[in-house]
């Protein structure tokens, strides 16, 4: 392998205060490590991700990634060092790399061009860091403020930090005694220059609670809201299955269709494709196409899903109408925000369900089909 990116999230998150260590927290709907991974597996230069957790994490992490792959998950130590340590010796165990970028899953957003620098940098260096100049003045203290410090000479270091493979694992062990709190010190401290390239203020790293509304701030600001509309109509017929938001529903009469004909999916599937500018259900699923007779229509909303999150974007919120004039649909209203909710994996406060007749005028009132409406709010990359 090449290029190999060692993401460490073994720590307890101690200064966070979250219900869960901070690499498993949400932000906007997403976990934390879960963005690192996303940048690294979007980078075209970078050839495997490994990730250090805390043992007893596992679970966690399963949840924060859902279907993202990673191609290892090694178990860390006491302290980041020991966990970069214990990373980078199974990264060898498995074949190891030219160069590793170490970089902290409590710093979500990493963006590419800082990516993009570190390995220029290694082209010719051995080691290197992303780093930002003070702004602040900086001064000693005692109680009261003491002397000024030349900031000039002083920067905030971040990570990823990159290094070629081997060196980097080899200063590991040999000072896995002396205490340091990045790569780069231990780095120095077996001889390497490490060079210095521009970081970026996204790259700060969540440490305490107020950092997490800055991060969900700094997030918005590079999303913009979109909106998109579903309609769909499917004919009633007696004796078959009613297919309602992913539930077999009581009735007398179910809808007749190429799929399940659930009405309620297709409308939020067209939704949130309307969303992100991505066509309609028919272009991605012709009903032309044979494999889709009888399917679950959750294999339509979970793509669109799938296709919102492969490109950045999170889904905010779902308002449905279902028109119809029979079954009712209150007594089903919550049971099926559960289960739009579980598809889209958001919360359950993000899915409304809402249901009207047509006070028996037109098809729906004559109780020949039943028509669903969809508005779905999604936050795409601007
Ligand atoms: N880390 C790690 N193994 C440890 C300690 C920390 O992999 N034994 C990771 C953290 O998960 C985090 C990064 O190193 O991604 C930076 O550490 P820090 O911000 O200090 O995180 P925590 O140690 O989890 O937080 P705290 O110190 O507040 O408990
Ligand atoms: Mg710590």
């Amino acid at each position: 392998m090449q290029n190999v990116a060692l993401i460490v999230a073994a720590g307890k998150g101690e200064r966070a205060g979250s219900a869960l260590p901070k690499q498993y927290a949400p932000l906007g709907g997403k976990a934390l490590i879960a963005y690192s991974v996303d940048a690294f597996h979007r980078h075209h230069l970078i050839d495997a991700v490994f990730v250090v957790i805390g043992a007893g994490q596992e679970t966690l992490l399963a949840t924060a990634l859902g279907e993202r792959a990673v191609d290892g998950v090694i178990i860390g130590g006491a302290e980041r060092q020991d966990s970069v340590r214990i990373g980078l010796n199974e990264i060898a165990v498995q074949g190891g790399a030219k160069t590793v970028l170490i970089h902290d899953a409590a710093r979500p957003f990493l963006p590419a061009d800082v990516i993009d620098r570190l390995l220029v940098a290694l082209d010719t260096g051995k080691a290197t860091v992303p780093v930002l100049p003070v702004v602040d003045t900086l001064a000693r203290a005692n109680g009261t403020m003491g002397d000024a410090v030349d900031r000039s000479a002083l920067v905030h270091v971040q990570t990823p930090q990159a290094f070629h493979f081997e060196d980097i694992r080899k200063a590991h062990v040999t000072f896995q005694t002396l205490r340091a709190t990045d790569d780069a010190q231990i780095a120095r401290l077996s001889g390497m220059d490490v060079m210095l390239v521009e970081g970026d203020t996204m790259l700060k790293k969540i440490t305490h609670t107020a950092d997490f509304a800055v991060a969900e701030g700094q997030l918005a600001a590079t999303l913009i809201s979109r909106t998109g509309m579903g309609y769909d109509v499917h004919r009633l017929e007696a004796g078959k299955d009613l297919w309602l938001c992913g539930l077999k529903i009581e009735h007398s009469h179910g809808l007749a269709g190429h799929s399940d004909a659930d009405v309620a999916l297709h409308a939020i599937t067209d939704a949130i494709l309307g969303a992100i500018s991505a066509g309609d259900i028919g272009d991605h699923f012709p009903p032309s196409d044979q494999k889709w007779r009888g399917a679950a229509s959750s294999i339509f909303i979970e793509y669109a899903r799938d296709l919102v999150e492969q490109r950045g974007g999170l889904i905010d919120h779902i308002d449905l109408t279902i028109i119809c004039e029979a079954p009712k649909i209150g007594p089903h209203r919550d049971r099926m925000r559960v289960a739009i909710a579980s598809m889209l994996r958001v919360s359950i406060e993000s899915i409304s369900v809402k249901a009207t007749t047509t006070e028996r005028l037109g098809f729906t009132g004559r109780e020949e089909g039943i028509s669903a409406q969809a508005v779905a709010t999604v936050r795409m990359k601007r």
